[in-house]
């Protein structure tokens, strides 16, 4: 059976994916671009980007759609210059905005005041229906098994049937998805699209460096690990020196700090931990991951138009 279109706030995708936005620098322009190309919902990790650098970003992935799907940001509204970044992407008609680890009403206002529709990450019923009332064009339900910051320890299949009981704009379910079957087992619940982040890392176009890729692709199940991160939330990693160092409170504390987060416990600093690892200096960083890295199939590095190819066959088979 063919997927359907994803139609969100009055604008459609060919293809019922969202590639998950991945900070820092992990998803930029040139993979929301190749993803978009391909009819599906391309998404530039904005936090912890200088403004400036985020418009050179939407203007690229525009270029590189061609025209095609949808483009949006993803910020998290913990960044410091959550409100900056907002107005960035909507000077640069940015089709969607994605805001994880929380939201306010002025987004909401700003959304409708632009015609930008906002989606939020939620992660129970609770959060999904209130995020509906201030005018949410649709949500992402992040489950536990998702990569970086997490809401939940919940299961996708436990908190998806809650969040379709609850609302009625469209749902878009990401956290473990790593193949076609995992796309059809969340439509068949009621999901509207699937939001995919870890797969999308193995491909030509994510910005990571090529050490980063590698740590992707030998990455046993085991090696996957939770840590606290000092935005006050769990998050999902691969676990490399640093992340052994933190798991140990030995974690080096930040110098100079340019408090790019509302607020910090100043354990350590998250931006340039993401930062190294992003460079290629896997063990003085945090490589973020999903549960499920392990468990993808090929695990070798392609064009993004691959990926997605092999993922809409997958989940049309599965659904015939
Ligand atoms: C490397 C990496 C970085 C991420 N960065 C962000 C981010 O900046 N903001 C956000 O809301 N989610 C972020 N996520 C979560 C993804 O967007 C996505 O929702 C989630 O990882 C989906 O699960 P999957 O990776 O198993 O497909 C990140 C995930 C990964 C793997």
């Amino acid at each position: 059976m063919k997927l359907p279109n994803l139609n969100i706030g009055g604008l459609s995708a060919q293809i019922p994916i969202v590639q998950g936005g991945m900070a820092v620098r992990i998803s930029t322009g040139r993979l929301a671009g190749a993803v978009a190309a391909c009819g599906a919902v391309g998404v530039i990790g904005a936090s912890g980007l200088a403004f400036d650098e985020l418009t050179r970003e939407i203007r690229l992935a525009r270029e590189l759609s061609g025209g095609m799907g949808l483009l949006g940001i993803n910020i998290m509204f913990a960044a410091r210059e959550f409100l900056g970044i907002v107005q960035t992407a909507v000077a640069e008609k940015i089709d969607l905005i994605f805001t994880g680890a929380g939201f306010s009403r002025d987004i909401f206002k700003i959304g409708r005041e632009n015609n930008v529709p906002i989606v939020p990450i939620v992660s129970t019923g609770r959060l999904a229906a209130i995020a509906e009332k201030f005018g949410a064009a649709a949500v992402v339900v992040e489950s536990g098994e998702a990569g970086g910051h997490l809401g939940t320890d919940r299961p996708l299949s436990d908190i998806l049937p809650e969040v379709v009981q609850t609302v009625k704009i469209p749902i878009i379910a990401g956290g473990g998805i790593y193949d076609g079957a995992g796309m059809a087992e969340v439509f068949k619940m009621g999901a509207s699209a699937a939001q995919i982040a870890t797969r999308f890392v193995l491909t030509d176009e994510c910005n990571a460096a090529p050490e980063y890729k590698h740590r992707y692709q030998t990455a046993k199940e085991e090696d996957i690990v939770l840590i606290t991160s000092p935005v006050g939330m769990p998050g999902r990693a691969i676990k490399t020196a640093f992340v052994e160092k933190i798991l140990k409170k030995q974690a080096p504390k930040p110098v100079g700090c340019d408090f790019c987060l509302k607020s910090c416990s100043l354990e350590y600093c998250i931006i340039k931990a993401l930062i190294n690892s992003q460079q290629g200096d896997i063990e003085n960083g945090i490589v973020f991951s999903g549960a499920n890295v392990a468990k993808i199939k090929d695990r070798s590095i392609k064009p993004a138009r691959k990926i997605i190819e092999e993922l809409v066959k997958e989940a049309e088979e599965a659904n015939a």
